[in-house]
């Protein structure tokens, strides 16, 4: 008798929880909560009907929210909760906003299953935003394989952003590159994966051109391209306690192209990183003719382990064959390796 009402007392209990929790549930997306939720500063993607399924875009529901947030003038945060799947067509996230913003990348991101674009693009683009943080233990998934063989679009990209951080997130298989910082300043990578299949094509970790004072640190890189890549126009750029492989290594360039300005990479450090399998450990790469000024480059405490080529430094470069000669002038490459 006394173990029939423990166990009646029980279940009214677990009802009662359950009934509490389909409650807050339901009121978390109550439009009073909601309010109360944006005067703290906190956007929940959830709040502007993201579905969060896997199934249904959710580029709109991410759109109105992040145009909301951009808007609070008192360091808002976009939140994109854990425990949930996001599939996002392509999106551009756009400043400039009214004070610093941070994206909580919680939960997970698809891209469509399916060849959405013939032209070189973006999935997701931060663009004109300072003071930007993307942070959390989420992923975005690139879902790539279906476009390796044509290659054409990159995952997470990153123009015109000043004093950017990005920390701890994971992407996976991009269709392209993974991420590009371009005509940025101050941008800080840290604890940040990135894994692709060694023979996935062009899946570079991070590529960066015309920035400054970029930071990468704490990286794990496993790609079937380059784990960095360091284009033109960029300096004072850092890449610390690292680890790259599969794929190509840490290179800069191709530098100096047949259309391309004076090429102008100064004030590269590479150090305290990890080298595993990869083709090369760090390159330097440009063409042969090309015009400009490679200055600077520290590549100190680097530990590779069956790695092809360590030190590649390639003023001929010239990739699948048939470059014309060019011999006008060359690159300047200047270099400290220790
Ligand atoms: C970004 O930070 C800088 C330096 O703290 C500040 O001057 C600028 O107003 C900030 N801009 C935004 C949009 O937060
Ligand atoms: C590399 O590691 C050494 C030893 O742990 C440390 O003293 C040095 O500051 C590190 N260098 C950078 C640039 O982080
Ligand atoms: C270098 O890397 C190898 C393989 O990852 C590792 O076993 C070794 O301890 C590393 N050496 C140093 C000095 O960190």
């Amino acid at each position: 008798m006394l173990k029939r009402q423990g166990i009646w007392a029980g279940r009214t209990f677990f009802v009662l929880l359950l009934v509490l929790a389909v409650r807050s549930a339901a009121a978390a997306r109550s439009p009073v909560l909601a309010a109360k939720a944006r005067k703290q500063g906190r956007y929940s993607v959830l709040d502007f009907h993201a579905a969060g399924d896997g199934k249904t875009d959710d580029a709109p529901a991410f759109l109105e929210a992040w145009q909301t947030a951009c808007s609070d003038g008192s360091s808002p945060v976009l939140v994109i909760p854990g425990g949930w799947t996001f599939l996002l067509s392509k999106i551009r996230f756009q400043g400039s906003c009214k004070s610093p913003i941070t994206v909580q990348l919680d939960g997970n991101i698809v891209a469509p299953n399916y060849i959405w674009t013939a032209e070189s693009d973006n999935l997701l683009t931060f663009y004109r935003i300072d003071n930007l943080t993307v942070a959390g233990n989420g992923q975005i998934d690139g879902r790539g394989a279906i476009w390796w063989s044509c290659y054409n679009h990159k995952l997470l990209a990153f123009a015109y952003c000043n004093n950017l951080w990005v920390r701890n997130i994971h992407l996976k298989d991009s269709a392209e590159k993974h991420m590009t910082l371009y005509r940025c300043s101050q941008a800080h990578v840290d604890s940040v994966s990135v894994t692709a299949p060694a023979h996935s094509p062009n899946t570079d970790g991070i590529n960066m051109a015309l920035s400054d004072h970029v930071y990468i640190s704490s990286c794990s890189m496993q790609t079937g391209d380059d784990c960095v890549s360091i284009l033109s126009g960029t300096t004072d750029a850092y890449v610390t306690d690292t680890t790259c492989g599969p794929g190509h290594g840490i290179s800069v360039g191709s530098l100096g192209g047949a259309n391309s300005k004076s090429a102008l990479v100064e004030r590269i450090t590479v150090s305290n990183c990890s080298f595993v399998g990869t083709l090369t450990g760090v390159r330097i790469k440009s063409w042969q003719g090309g015009t400009g000024k490679a200055n600077g480059f520290l590549f100190e405490n680097l530990n590779m382990t069956a790695v092809r080529f360590p030190i590649d430094i390639d003023q001929f470069y010239c990739p699948p064959g048939n470059c014309p000669t060019r011999v006008k002038s060359s690159t300047l490459i200047s270099t400290l390796i220790t």
